[in-house]
Formats: structure tokens, sequence, C-alpha cells
């Protein structure tokens, strides 16, 4: 993918940051993942009181993109609210590669931005052959 196609992601996840439910870590996080079909999915991080219910931006991303019908993805954008951004966590990787192992990633903040594929980032990854095709 062109790299102005990604930078145009992370304006949107920079949008969906905006949602963030975060009161615990400050962490303002807003994902954006480009499906095959062209459209647009975002998520922001969803915390809670009881922490491990906590829910990143990625995560929320896919399960709005799996609830709209859309299952492959060419990429996706994370944009933190802070100086030092982060690629996703290993459980949205994982999650992640469950639909598009291939696709791309963009992750930026006020410091900067990377790029790289989920491939790269999770080498490994547990797989298990579907036993149903639904
Ligand atoms: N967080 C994300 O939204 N995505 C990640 O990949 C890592 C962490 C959120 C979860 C939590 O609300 C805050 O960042 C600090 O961990």
């Amino acid at each position: 993918m062109e790299e102005k196609a990604l930078l145009e992601l992370l304006e949107e996840a920079k949008k969906a940051a905006l949602n963030a439910y975060s009161p615990y870590s400050g962490y303002k996080v807003g994902a954006a993942l480009l499906g095959k079909s062209g459209k647009v999915y975002t998520g922001c991080n969803v915390e809670n009181a009881t922490y491990s219910l906590t829910i990143c931006a990625e995560r929320n991303a896919v399960f709005n993109a799996v609830n709209q019908a859309e299952r492959e993805y060419r990429a996706i954008a994370i944009w933190v609210e802070a100086n030092q951004s982060f690629p996703p966590c290993g459980a949205c990787r994982q999650v992640l590669y469950e639909f598009s192992p291939h696709m791309v990633l963009i992750w930026g903040s006020y410091g900067g931005h990377q790029m790289s594929t989920l491939d790269k980032l999770l080498p490994g990854a547990f797989v298990l052959e579907p036993s149903k095709d639904n």
C-alpha cells in the first residue's frame, strides 16, 4: 500500500482516539481498519474499573468490522495521543492475524510513525484449521 493512503488512515485513527475511555491509564488510542471493500472501521480503547476487562482500540476496530460482515483487511492504523507510539499488543496481533495475516500496519503519535506487516510482527502465530465454514 502507498504511504499516502496509510497516512490518511492514520488520520482516521487519530479522530477515533478522541472517543477513547481511558481514565486509568490516560492513554487515548484510536484504530482505523481498512477493509478489502475500501470501507474503514474504527475503534478506541475502552477501560474498566476491573482493569483486565479493558479492551484495546485495535480489537474494537476488528470486532466492529466483523459485526458489519467484513473479515478481510488491507491495513490498520493506530494512533496514540502521546509523543511515543506503539505497535499493537500481542493479543491484538493474534486477533488481526486470524483474518488477515499479511496486512500492513502503521502506528503513530506526535513523535512520528512507523510501518510494518503483521507476519513480521507475529512470527509463529497460533492457527487452527476452521472446522466449519462460518
Ligand atoms: N492499548 C490499546 O488500545 N492498544 C494496544 O495495542 C496497547 C494498549 C490501550 C489499553 C489501555 O487502555 C491503555 O492502552 C494502556 O494499556
